[in-house]
């Protein structure tokens, strides 16, 4: 496949665009195309370099109350072992790069925050092992749709807290590489699945189906703290939302759920149009925000003379 040109979106983001027509989702050109655009949109950032920006009183007070620390820095630290330990069992050459990619940004995630929360005085809690997963497809798959669902918030959580004012822009910004390289893992992912599950032995499929299954069983169930009940763990797994409370006091539900398919959109908008997008979560919000929208009040003007 040939390289990469780049055109402009609407608003500005500069859009990768492949070369070549249509592509088949499960072929090679598929396979070069998605791990391609993750390869090729690699920002070389170094977390050792990063200037943060001083904060007031009250910025660092908002900043240190956020109850998301701990997690983040353990889910980083959990994908980075994830998505590493997967490479193992990629034969393809270029495939395995990307994900070697991925985890390394995962890896660099984790060092990004605990460069921040040493810089600003937060306290961590310790870390707990992170045992190497006996099923590495699985983990793989764990980490992958779990960022679908917590990109997807962070996204409008990061939106809203750049509106609202709560962090000074400059801490603002210095993020953003963060939260796009999360927009590029989740395309990365979906992508993945999609090739994967049509290039296995057929026979194997139902059971793939059913580990994908079992995954959003178990995230569901981990989100709505079964786990924590059950397997006597500290972590908050519905940080995004828990966050969203603290950056955005006056935010409703409705209007971060917009604010999160927008923002969802946007950042996919700047990759091949050829590429699958995640979808089930953004169909969800949709899907929930036909109930919890307000209805517009009726109009009861006077009737026009006839
Ligand atoms: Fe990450
Ligand atoms: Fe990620």
């Amino acid at each position: 496949m040939s390289s990469p040109s780049s055109t402009f979106t609407a608003d500005g983001n500069e859009r990768q665009e492949f070369p070549g027509g249509p592509i088949r989702l499960g072929s090679d050109a598929h396979r070069v195309l998605f791990c391609r655009t993750l390869l090729d949109t690699f920002n070389p950032y170094k977390p050792a370099v990063i200037d943060w920006p001083p904060l007031d009183d009250d910025a660092r007070g908002r900043l240190v109350s956020l109850p998301i620390w701990d997690i983040a820095v353990q889910t980083e630290g959990r994908a980075r072992l994830n998505v590493a330990s997967y490479t193992a069992e990629v034969s393809d050459s270029l495939l395995r790069r990307a994900v070697e990619l991925n985890a390394f940004e995962e890896g660099r995630h984790k060092h990004v925050l605990s460069n921040l929360v040493q810089a600003y005085g937060i306290e961590l809690a310790p870390e707990p092992p992170y045992p190497a997963p006996r099923d590495p497809e699985w983990a793989f798959m764990k980490t992958g749709y779990s960022e679908c669902i917590d990109s997807f918030f962070a996204f409008g959580l990061f939106a809203s807290a750049k509106r609202s004012g709560f962090f000074p822009e400059e801490l603002v910004d210095t993020f953003e590489p963060v939260i796009q390289e999360e927009a590029r893992h989740i395309l990365f992912f979906v992508n993945w699945a999609a090739w994967h599950r049509r290039t296995m032995p057929i026979w194997r499929r139902p059971y793939f189906e059913l580990k994908v299954f079992a995954v959003w069983i178990y995230l569901v169930w981990e989100r709505i703290g079964i786990a924590k009940s059950v397997g006597g763990s500290s972590a908050d797994n519905n940080f995004t939302l828990t966050a969203s409370k603290s950056v955005h006091e006056d935010i409703s539900v409705a209007e971060l759920l917009d604010l999160c398919l927008s923002e969802n959109e946007r950042r996919m908008s700047s990759y091949d149009r050829r590429l699958l997008r995640p979808r089930l979560v953004p169909a969800l919000a949709r899907w929930a925000l036909r109930f919890i929208r307000p209805r517009r009040p009726a109009l009861h003007g006077p009737r026009p003379n006839s």
